[in-house]
């Protein structure tokens, strides 16, 4: 069988979230949205990875992984307005250093999804007045962690968006179209200000910095294809969707459905590689259930004949949908780097194959030209699914809550067999 040799310095690796993996953040908004009874189970301990962190790089480097992806948590660095906490700032460094003994290159995330408390009191990011807010946050984290070279700036910006103010599954349970377009606006000009701050500290220290953000790339489908208004509706959701968050960050242009042309100077060029996370399809038809109606609503994969594959939640899977997204990014001339793609399944063998599949469509991307730099599978262990709770397992490793033991399941060594050789056999 042919085989796939990836270029060298390829980054192979696992991404986690603070709030997802860390427990007890007990300052932030999803913590509170927690207690308030509005998850089917709050997040609690999780992996008590804020202090078992140590262990968990020492699996990721004996699963022959060279690079890792985490987040910052916001509110354990300023969990009151304008107040640093030093210890919080500390525990970022060791943790940085302890990837780098490892030889682990840290992918830092400032903003996944969760926010401080306070934040959500001054109004969130509705109001304008995150954006410098986040560039000072950025600012401290910038200071502290500056020989770090790939940053994230804000973890999908359009699912945050959706989630917490168009959908309302997060907080502040925002439904509001009017407000989630501000939000919009204000996670890219946040972007753009974190992006600065970023480079002036880089610039200034003679260190040489990788920015971008983290986006979730999706194929649009229609339900019926043969139905022009479902064509229509997965096509426009497809150019919004996938493509107007990456022109805002290249050419300063920002187009809503229904809106005037904004421009957002500042965000103009704010993009050193493009970080594309990738699950699977979503099938749309033109209906109007709920408040991501703007786009258009989705149909079940339960029944549609071009699913073959599902996940334990019921997402499409579909390999070679990671082909496609990375060829999306060609007009953006810019490195690619998988910022996360995984499964949640019980039956690891099923992960094997999609790791597996999902390589060798990357492989085949890579082979055809197309400058990727990395692959982080999501995620390194089992981990707190937001509103699902504990229930989908993600991970590599499988977590027993309980006892908080880590138990590295068989697609992890296949996996880290894919990263050890640098090969992976291209498919038939
Ligand atoms: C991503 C998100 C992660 C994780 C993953 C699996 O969209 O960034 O936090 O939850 O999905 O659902």
């Amino acid at each position: 069988m042919t085989e796939f040799q990836f270029p060298s310095g390829f980054l192979w690796g696992s991404a986690t979230s603070a709030h997802q993996v860390e427990g007890n953040n007990s300052n932030n908004d999803w913590w509170a949205w927690e207690q308030a009874g509005r998850v089917k189970e709050p997040s609690g301990r999780a992996c008590e990875q804020y202090q078992r962190f140590e262990g968990d790089f020492d699996l990721a480097k004996e699963l022959h992984h060279n690079a890792h992806r985490f987040s910052i948590e916001w509110s354990r660095i300023e969990p009151r307005f304008g107040e640093r906490d030093e210890a919080a700032i500390a525990h970022y460094r060791q943790l940085v250093a302890a990837l780098r003994a490892r030889g682990l290159e840290p992918i830092v995330t400032l903003h996944h999804f969760t926010n401080p408390q306070w934040l959500l009191a001054k109004g969130g990011w509705a109001s304008p007045k995150v954006v410098d807010l986040f560039a000072r946050y950025t600012r401290w984290m910038v200071e502290a962690l500056g020989e770090v070279r790939y940053w994230l700036t804000i973890n999908e910006p359009l699912v945050y968006a959706n989630m917490h103010y168009l959908d309302g599954t997060g907080p502040p349970g925002a439904r509001n179209v009017g407000q989630g377009f501000l939000v919009i606006e204000h996670l890219a000009r946040a972007h753009a200000a974190a992006y600065r701050v970023i480079h002036d500290h880089a610039r200034a220290s003679g260190r040489e910095v990788m920015v971008s953000f983290a986006h979730h790339t999706q194929p649009f489908l229609p339900c019926k294809p043969w139905w022009i208004g479902d064509r229509l509706i997965a096509e426009e959701t497809q150019r919004v969707y996938n493509h107007r968050m990456l022109e805002t960050l290249t050419d300063g242009s920002l187009r809503l459905p229904g809106r005037p042309i904004a421009r957002i100077q500042e965000a103009a060029n704010t993009l050193d590689f493009l970080g594309f996370n990738y699950y699977g399809r979503i099938f749309l038809h033109l209906g109007f259930s709920g408040f991501s109606q703007w786009l258009g609503a989705r149909c079940s994969t339960r029944h549609h004949r071009e699913v073959i594959e599902r996940n334990a939640l019921d997402w499409d899977v579909y390999p070679p949908g990671i082909y496609d997204v990375l060829h999306w990014a060609k007009p953006y001339r810019r490195p690619v780097l998988i910022t996360e793609n995984g499964i949640c399944t019980h039956d690891d063998t099923q992960r094997e194959r999609f790791i597996t599949r999902h390589v060798q469509w990357v492989a085949r991307a890579v082979q055809e030209g197309l400058h990727v730099i990395g692959y982080l599978y999501w995620s390194l262990l089992d981990n707190f699914e937001w509103a699902e709770g504990y229930g989908p397992r993600f991970g590599l490793i499988e977590m027993d809550y309980k006892t908080q033991q880590r138990t590295i399941r068989p697609s992890a060594r296949r996996f880290a067999e894919i990263c050890r050789i640098n090969r992976v056999p291209l498919a038939e």
